[in-house]
């Protein structure tokens, strides 16, 4: 199923590279596409300070001024922070999807994999902490759901969950302490990025001028034209009855509802070990291997290096994309001071080292050049003998068709008539010196078909391959060497889907005159309609998930809640011991008897409308000297209640008689303190 679904990307993203050059195509630059969003949420998020009051009572008046006054300066400006978080969650889901889909999880890749879903994670809790400083009423769920959470855990004394019952006791100070981390954590994501990228060569952090400006100018027009939706402001006491939600970042208020407090935290640590955990889980069903051979252990995809054939030229070294070749100190004695060594933690198995070294010393263990070389030779040569006609050879990359299982030679000798064709792992895979002995041999023509998506399997591997065959990069392609040929090499992108251009770019090269090397996608008017056609589809996804409205889960049913803490009267126990036991004492502690202070349970009896019920509640702490805390909640029929509570505590019975008005979706609460005793709040 992933290699279906990695087809049908690189289907559509071939499409759009079609009318796109690949540095302009959103597709192919989903993870750069991701930084930028986030550069852009940093930088409308510091500008938002400006009408932001970072304080419980303030922050939402201070953005109700912008959400009243129309179209402002600053509602634009809290549009973009909005859409630009937004937008760098769509693009790190179709970043993480895109990966997966190509199966970048193999082997050395864990590292980037199980980084980014740490990083998904910290983006989407600055996200969800950025929606409770609006303080609204989406606000008061976040802040309900996360207390929930949290005490969930055996960590409190105390349940936070009853902060939040009232506004008196909603903590000012933890407001504070949520907006900080808004502020800091992005500061782990850079953190996050260097490990997500540590083992990559040569990468590039943000997309090309032109499409970051292109992502401003439509997230610009987006966040003018649809403002930033804003809730009424946070009553702890009622239950909206509808809430405008970002899908984004606040999907989970929708899970909190369905599960008790653990589950919760079950089924969110179950998900995030299950995706951290694929490259354990399916690395080894996927690490590259031939179409005819079974699973295979994952080290045996690496490529391994032949010292004895190594002159340390360092090549490899410098053209591996995920810096896996190192130079160490020579071990067999020949005359260079290094040799290449290849670091089995980072080494992927792409293949693009095998083109590299002119000497045969890589070896790509599932497909071995110094095997499969002379066997494609073999079959061209045999063509050759058989005398019937110029032969012509297509190398083809699996990566180019999503990988050896998707490659079909039938299918492919029907797309290009007249072709010798053979599949090779990436075009980088194709040594120089194998396309001069192939000419040499008397072959008219080489044709490598390269992978065309921009965020190739290969990455710099694609660059190498084209510049390796037109001289431009060690080890270069000697015309000499090859007969003389000088105009029978080409390179040519090709996505699924794409066949009929790549017939088209053939054809042209078979006519007499044509001299494109190589073929890329030219800028055209065409394609900044195409830019903007899908950057418009993203925009419209992103800004539509922002402004969900859905029915409140909580139910409509009035409710009565005490939530009190009090302390029972203290008792002292006397432990009585035997002679026996206090024989096996020291004698300074052989007392007549020990005590160990503790409370006794608090009772508490709630009576609505004259029927009655008690409870009893055993003090908190280990050795029970703590207080009593609970919240009690009961459902009340709509209309006027006669409510009694009566609660013993170590100052004798407390009461609080009183009538309570029940209305839909409000909460009737009562609380007590010691120091405050009841309060109907
Ligand atoms: C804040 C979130 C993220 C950002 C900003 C980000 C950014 C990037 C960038 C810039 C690259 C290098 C692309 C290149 O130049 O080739 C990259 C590579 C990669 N990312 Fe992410 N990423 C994020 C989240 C994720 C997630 C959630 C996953 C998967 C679960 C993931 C998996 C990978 C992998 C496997 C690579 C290596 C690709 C390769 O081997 O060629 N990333 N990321
Ligand atoms: S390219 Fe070959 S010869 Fe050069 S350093 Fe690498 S292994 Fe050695
Ligand atoms: S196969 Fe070669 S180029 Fe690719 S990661 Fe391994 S050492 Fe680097």
């Amino acid at each position: 199923m992933l290699r279906a679904l990695d087809a049908q990307w690189a289907r559509w993203d071939g499409w759009v590279q079609r009318h796109l050059p690949a540095e302009d195509n959103p597709w192919a630059q989903t993870g750069r596409l991701a930084n930028w969003s986030l550069v852009l949420a940093v930088f409308s998020g510091i500008a938002l300070l400006i009408w932001y009051r970072s304080s419980l009572h303030q922050a939402h008046d201070s953005l109700a001024v912008l959400a009243a006054s129309g179209r402002s300066l600053g509602g634009w400006v809290r549009a973009l922070h909005r859409y630009s978080s937004d937008l760098a969650m769509l693009f790190i889901a179709l970043h993480a999807l895109r990966m997966l889909t190509a199966l970048k999880f193999t082997g050395a890749r864990w590292l980037p994999w199980v980084s980014g879903v740490g990083m998904i994670v910290m983006v989407w809790f600055i996200g969800w902490t950025g929606y409770w400083l609006v303080w609204d009423q989406p606000a008061r769920q976040i802040a309900v759901t996360s207390m929930g959470f949290l005490d969930a855990l055996p960590i409190f004394g105390e349940p936070l969950g009853r902060l939040f019952l009232t506004d008196r006791l909603v903590p000012s100070l933890l407001f504070f302490v949520v907006f900080f981390l808004h502020m800091l954590l992005p500061l782990l994501i850079a953190v996050g990025l260097a490990a997500h990228l540590v083992r990559l060569t040569r990468v590039k952090l943000l997309p090309d001028r032109r499409l970051k400006i292109a992502l401003v100018v439509a997230l610009g027009i987006a966040a003018w034209m649809v403002p930033a939706p804003l809730d009424p402001p946070a009553r702890m006491a009622e239950r909206p009855e509808v809430l405008t939600v970002d899908a984004w970042y606040l999907s989970p208020l929708a899970l909190a509802s369905r599960f008790e407090k653990g589950g919760l935290w079950l089924a969110i640590a179950g998900v995030g070990l299950l995706g951290a955990g694929v490259p354990w889980l399916l690395g080894r069903r996927f690490a590259p291997r031939r179409q005819d051979e079974g699973p295979r252990p994952s080290a045996l995809f690496q490529t391994t290096v032949e010292i004895g054939r190594c002159h340390a030229c360092t090549q490899c070294e410098q053209d591996c994309p995920y810096d896996a070749v190192h130079m160490v100190p020579r071990t067999d004695g020949k005359p260079w001071d290094h040799q290449a060594w290849v670091d089995p933690t980072r080494c992927v198995g792409c293949g693009v080292c095998v083109g590299s070294c002119d000497s045969e010393a890589m070896h790509l263990p599932w497909f071995d050049a110094v095997a499969e070389e002379p066997a494609i030779q073999a079959v061209t040569q045999a063509a050759l003998t058989q005398g019937t006609g110029p032969v012509r050879v297509a190398l083809v990359a699996w990566d180019a068709v999503g990988g050896v299982q998707r490659f079909d030679e039938s299918a492919w000798r029907r797309t290009l008539p007249g072709y010798q064709v053979h599949g090779v792992p990436t075009a980088a895979w194709v040594r120089p010196k194998f396309v001069e002995r192939l000419l040499a041999g008397g072959i008219e023509r080489v044709l490598v078909v390269r992978d065309g998506r921009g965020e190739s399997a290969a990455r710099d591997g694609n660059r190498w391959a084209e510049q390796r065959l037109m001289g431009e990069r060690k080890p270069a392609f000697r015309p000499q060497r090859a007969g003389g040929h000088d105009d029978a090499i080409r390179v040519f992108d090709f996505t699924p889907g794409g066949e009929a251009g790549l017939q088209q770019r053939v054809a042209a090269w078979s006519a007499a005159g044509d001299g494109a090397s190589t073929f890329s996608t030219a800028r055209s008017w065409r394609g900044a309609v195409v830019l903007a056609g899908v950057l418009g589809l993203l925009l419209a996804l992103t800004v539509g998930g922002s402004h969900l409205r859905v029915t409140n889960p909580e139910g409509v049913a009035p409710e009565l809640v005490l939530s009190f803490k009090a302390f029972g009267p203290r008792e002292t126990a006397a432990t009585e011991r035997s002679a026996e036991e206090l024989a096996k004492l020291p004698v300074h502690m052989r007392g007549a008897s020990v005590g160990k202070p503790h409370r006794l349970p608090v009772e508490v009896t709630l009576t609505v409308d004259g029927e009655a019920n008690t409870r009893t509640y055993d003090a908190k702490g280990i050795s029970r000297d703590g207080p009593a805390i609970d919240v009690w909640r009961v459902n009340l029929e709509l209309g006027a209640h006669v409510v009694e509570i009566r609660l013993r505590d170590e100052a004798g019975e407390q009461r609080w008689q009183g009538t309570v008005e029940a209305r839909e979706r409000h909460l009737n609460v009562i609380t007590y303190e010691p120091t405050e005793g009841f309060r109907l709040e």
